[in-house]
């Protein structure tokens, strides 16, 4: 049995070599815009900027959760942290649990250190590690001690059933995730929600427009697969074959969105899992999401190099902005009303009210 650190390690070490997309769809290629061919805007002028949790983005993405505990995890998020102060997006960092068990690897996730001018930063902690009592008060000092605007809390039931050392009491959990939210907003700081890469269906989505997070991340299936990460880190014969057996288990991406988009209105959601392309983000972003998240590609970047990073990151802003031009849309409530069809060809239909 690993420690945390040892267990974040190997799934840096599986997810840099290794092939660990589910294999799934996570839905985005589906959808096309029409095109545009008398645009009648400037494409200089498009500008994709937004807010969210009232901080203001350059453009609608987040550098999704992923990693801090250790000093290498830590230059990966130094890098990421950088670029996207750059390219003024948001950042959620991986797991606290190493920082919360292990006071010295503080510091890994410290990245408001090297980018002061990060729009917005959020912390993550796993929903099975909320059950010692007095958590709340521990991951609150966290949060102030690194700078954060709130905490996302994971949901991964998946991956800890096929992890060997995995949290497998999840019995009162949605209490703690409230009596989480409750402390957090007591300083001022957001609760987020997300899965991992199985998506939500309508009853945990009806649950999220019950409990109201300041937002929620889909990490539907189609993109990075937990079963499978935890299935190849294994050396456990069943364990291993329970991977791929469940590897594209869940909600794809983009009906994950659509589910917590009529079930938890109001909540802003941010979409992820699979996204791969600036034309994925608008087309999310079509769909009634608030804005986007990648993983698994940042983070091979991120083991190139920054300057690697920089790279993605303009090219997906790039991409979402070439996707604004070609369906006419200076601002992304334009891009919200942008004529789409759906994989069956049918019109989908524009978001009623404001997107949150
Ligand atoms: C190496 C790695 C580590 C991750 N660690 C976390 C984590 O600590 N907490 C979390 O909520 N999600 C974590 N994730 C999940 C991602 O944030 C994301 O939800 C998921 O990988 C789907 O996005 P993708 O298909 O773009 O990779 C991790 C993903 C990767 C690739």
């Amino acid at each position: 049995m690993g420690t945390t650190g040892e267990r974040k390690a190997d799934h840096l070490r599986i997810c840099l070599d290794q092939d660990v997309q589910s294999g799934g769809d996570p839905g985005w290629s589906g959808y096309r815009f029409d095109h545009q061919a008398l645009p009648e805007i400037a494409f200089d002028a498009v500008d994709p900027a937004t807010t969210l949790l009232g901080r203001p983005l350059a453009w609608p993405f987040l550098v999704g959760a992923m990693t801090g505990g250790a000093d290498r995890l830590g230059r990966l998020n130094e890098r990421l942290a950088v670029a996207a102060e750059a390219y003024q997006c948001g950042m959620v960092l991986g797991s606290l649990r190493p920082a919360l068990e292990d006071p010295s690897v503080v510091s890994s996730y410290d990245v408001r250190a090297v980018a002061p001018g990060l729009p917005l930063l959020l912390g993550n902690v796993g929903a099975a590690q909320l059950s010692p009592p007095g958590i709340e008060s521990r991951v609150v000092a966290l949060c102030v001690r690194l700078r954060l605007d709130g905490i996302v809390v994971h949901l991964n039931p998946l991956q800890e059933a096929i992890q060997s050392e995995g949290d497998g009491d999840w019995r009162g959990l949605a209490g703690r995730i409230a009596d989480l939210k409750a402390a957090l907003a007591r300083e001022g700081l957001a609760l987020g929600v997300k899965e991992v890469g199985s998506g939500f269906s309508p009853a945990t989505a009806r649950w999220i427009g019950t409990l109201r997070p300041a937002l929620v991340e889909t990490a539907g299936t189609g993109g990075t697969s937990w079963a499978r990460v935890e299935g190849l880190r294994s050396s456990d014969t069943a364990r291993r074959r329970a991977g791929e057996t469940f590897a594209s288990w869940g909600h794809p991406s983009a009906e994950s969105l659509a589910t917590l988009r009529a079930r938890a209105p109001g909540v802003p959601v941010v979409a992820s899992g699979g996204m791969r392309t600036g034309l994925d983000l608008a087309r999310a972003i079509r769909l009634g999401a608030a804005a986007g998240a990648m993983a698994l590609p940042l983070l091979r970047a991120a083991a190139e190099g920054g300057t690697a990073v920089e790279a993605l990151l303009h090219a997906l802003r790039l991409e979402l902005r070439v996707a604004m031009f070609a369906t006419g849309s200076r601002t992304l409530d334009d891009l919200r009303r942008a004529p789409m069809r759906d994989p069956s060809g049918m019109r989908v239909p524009f978001a009623r009210g404001r997107t949150p």
